[in-house]
């Protein structure tokens, strides 16, 4: 097959391009109308069908003869656990657990949130929710209370479903005391709290509202899967946004499930059966696409892993698991290579084991720099394929379209616009880019189907932070270029998001956390350059009047402050104090001129600046802490 005619043909007709997609998945009512518009005039694909996601992952597979094919391993090197299920064992599961659930009284358009750390049951859960219809947000188990507290009073869950711990390296991390401290900040009291006891020791204190999920799942009748619209909100997953409050992405039924279906043959190019592998986490927009929903809907096998790359127990365990259990595609963050890369330089550990089951790796969650891309081709001989996608699209953007046609790499590209987004390159003032020339990276509407409907009863938010900077245009937060050969090239976000070992983060939801420190006047955070982690938060403080803390004491103590409210996950370890901030004279922050000066980048002093002095000031603090190499242009 051809790239750029497949391509050409979803843009140029994108109502007969994904029609005849959409007949790839089952539906209880095929949709008829293929492209309409919602009540906000924003496209909307599929409306009058009717389906089940949790039938096309599970039941369906089983009617036509597959029950007995593995659907998940579950690897769990922390725990030293292998696990596999078949089909008919997860499909009875999910069953007996939506029938639990039912019986809670849960009902289709209800919500349930999902805080688990990566164990089967999390993925069951999932799916016994898309099963009855209730709409699951699943919260990153390394998130706090506190950032929990804020997603159940945005989407009202009846039930958190959760689990009594989680294994950090060398940590049993208990979850239930976390469930329970962010019902008490919550306002919005959910009814009950289903926990699963994994029996490793952790501490469950008892609440009247908790129900114990072995009991509920063997004590319930096997619910049936329930038909509902393919405009149904499958589930709300937070992201971070430019503001402290995160965003409720909302992912539609119909578009979800037959751009997943799309993707994985097209983009991924792996057949059914095959084992895929996704090792990230079901909290994060990869685990709902690519370890749970995506691969079970093409009858896939895929791996629920329970670790990370490096130090459980080495920097071989991806390879082990390649080998053990004969993994065809696999996908991962680029910072997880390079942590393997630092641990084993020369790729001893690669040598120990078969890789020859593995045909393409896929990296994605920031940008591939160049040297990782290096080492993985010089030690793995299969092609390791960027691509470029977003919580809010649900799925890859940009990428090498595997299944059409292998096009070379350019590294530090994540290829060409998948087919279904016209993705172009626009000035600050609209007009569109030619080659090379760096701008927004905008997606021409409407976008394909799959990607974010809404965000979660917040329509004004949605339309405020895509769709108005560019009307006509998905504006996707990131700057990027294309070149003569229509290769696309990210260079990063152009908001206070950040990025940070493949955790997308919020620096002013940190820098809120920050300033209410009591020693604190005013801060920025900034992210800023790191080997390992491609970004890591800075913050610059600004103290009080007559404030004597010193400075280690602060930074403790805003750093345990961030580790609560946030998580640990936020890897804020560097705290800043310096005499003033550069400002503008309308007396914004000059954040991009911070992070310049402390990625050590040669810039030019913005005329608007209200003071130049500061930039001398602040380049010599930070490189007498050693954050930064001062080069003004
Ligand atoms: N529950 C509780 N705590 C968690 C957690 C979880 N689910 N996930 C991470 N944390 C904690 C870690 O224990 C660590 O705590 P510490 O500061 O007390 O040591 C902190 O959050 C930072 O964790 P992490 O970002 O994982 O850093 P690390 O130094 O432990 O490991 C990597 C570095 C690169 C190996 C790791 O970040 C990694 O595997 N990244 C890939 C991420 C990924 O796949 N993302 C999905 C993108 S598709
Ligand atoms: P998330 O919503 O957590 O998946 O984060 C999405 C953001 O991560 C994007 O907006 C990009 O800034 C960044 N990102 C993800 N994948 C890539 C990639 N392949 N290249 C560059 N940036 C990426």
């Amino acid at each position: 097959m051809n790239y750029e005619t497949f391509y050409s043909d979803s843009i140029l007709a994108p109502e007969r391009f994904w029609e005849t997609q959409a007949k790839e998945i089952s539906w209880y009512k095929a949709p008829k109308t293929i492209l309409s518009k919602d009540e906000n005039d924003y496209p909307l694909w599929y409306a009058d069908g009717e389906l089940n996601v949790c039938y096309l992952a599970l039941d369906k597979h089983i009617e036509e003869g597959y029950g007995n094919q593995t659907a998940i391993i579950y690897d769990s090197p922390v725990t030293q656990t292998i696990k596999r299920y078949s089909y008919n064992e997860v499909k009875t599961e999910v069953a007996k657990l939506a029938g639990g659930l039912l019986a809670l009284g849960l009902k289709k358009g209800d919500t349930a949130v999902i805080y688990m750390p990566m164990i089967p049951q999390a993925a069951f859960a999932m799916l016994a929710c898309a099963r009855i219809g209730v709409t699951h947000s699943v919260v990153f188990g390394g998130f706090a209370p506190h950032e929990l507290a804020i997603r159940i009073d945005d989407c009202k869950p009846r039930v958190v479903i959760t689990a009594s711990s989680g294994i950090e390296i060398d940590r049993l991390i208990a979850y239930k005391p976390l469930v329970d401290e962010a019902i008490a900040l919550a306002e919005h009291k959910p009814k009950k709290v289903v926990v699963f006891n994994r029996k490793l020791g952790a501490r469950i204190p008892f609440k009247k509202y908790d129900v114990d999920y072995d009991a509920l799942v063997y004590g319930s009748e096997e619910a049936p899967c329930i038909s509902v619209p393919a405009t149904h909100p499958l589930y709300v997953l937070y992201t971070s946004g430019t503001t402290g409050k995160p965003k409720g992405i909302v992912r539609d039924t119909g578009g979800y499930a037959t751009a997943l279906k799309f993707s994985m043959k097209y983009i991924y190019g792996s057949q059914q059966d095959e084992v895929f592998w996704a090792a990230s986490d079901v909290g994060w927009v990869v685990g709902h696409s690519y370890i749970v929903y995506g691969p079970l809907l093409n009858r896939n096998t895929t791996i629920i892993f329970e670790g990370k790359p490096i130090k459980t127990p080495d920097a071989s365990t991806f390879w082990r698991i390649i080998d053990d259990h004969q993994v065809r595609i696999m996908f991962t963050a680029p910072t997880a290579i390079r942590a393997i890369k630092k641990e084993d330089p020369q790729g001893e550990f690669i040598k120990q084991y078969d890789l020859s089951s593995l045909r393409t790796q896929f990296l994605a969650g920031e940008r591939c720099d160049v040297a990782t891309l290096e080492w993985y081709n010089q030690h793995i001989p299969v092609p390791a394929i960027d691509h470029w996608w977003q919580t809010e699209s649900g799925w890859p953007m940009i990428a090498n379209m595997m299944g059409v046609e292998y096009l070379p790499v350019k590294p530090g590209s994540a290829g060409k616009a998948v087919a279904g987004y016209d993705i172009r390159i626009l000035s600050e003032e609209g007009q569109e880019l030619g080659p090379n020339e760096e701008g927004y990276v905008v997606i021409k509407l409407p976008l394909p189907p799959g990607t974010m409907k809404d965000l979660w009863q917040d329509n004004a938010r949605f339309q405020a932070g895509y769709l108005q900077k560019f009307p006509g245009y998905y504006f996707s937060g990131d700057g990027g270029y294309k070149d003569a050969d229509d290769y696309i090239y990210i260079t990063g976000r152009v908001d206070d998001v950040i990025n940070v070992a493949g955790h997308r983060l919020s620096t002013a939801e940190m820098e809120e956390i920050v300033s209410s420190h009591h020693s604190v006047a005013e801060c920025a955070v900034i992210g800023i350059h790191d080997e390992l982690k491609g970004q890591i938060p800075l913050a610059l403080v600004v103290t009080k009047t007559g404030e004597t803390i010193e400075h280690f004491q602060l930074q403790h103590e805003v750093v345990q402050l961030v580790r609560e409210q946030i998580g640990a996950v936020a890897s804020l370890r560097d705290v800043v104090i310096v005499e003033r901030l550069p400002k503008t004279r309308s007396g914004k922050i000059l954040r991009k001129l911070l992070r310049s000066i402390a990625d050590g980048d040669i810039f030019q002093i913005p005329s608007t600046i209200d003071d130049e002095a500061i930039i001398d000031e602040i380049a010599e603090t930070l490189n007498e802490g050693k954050i930064g190499v001062f080069k003004k242009k």
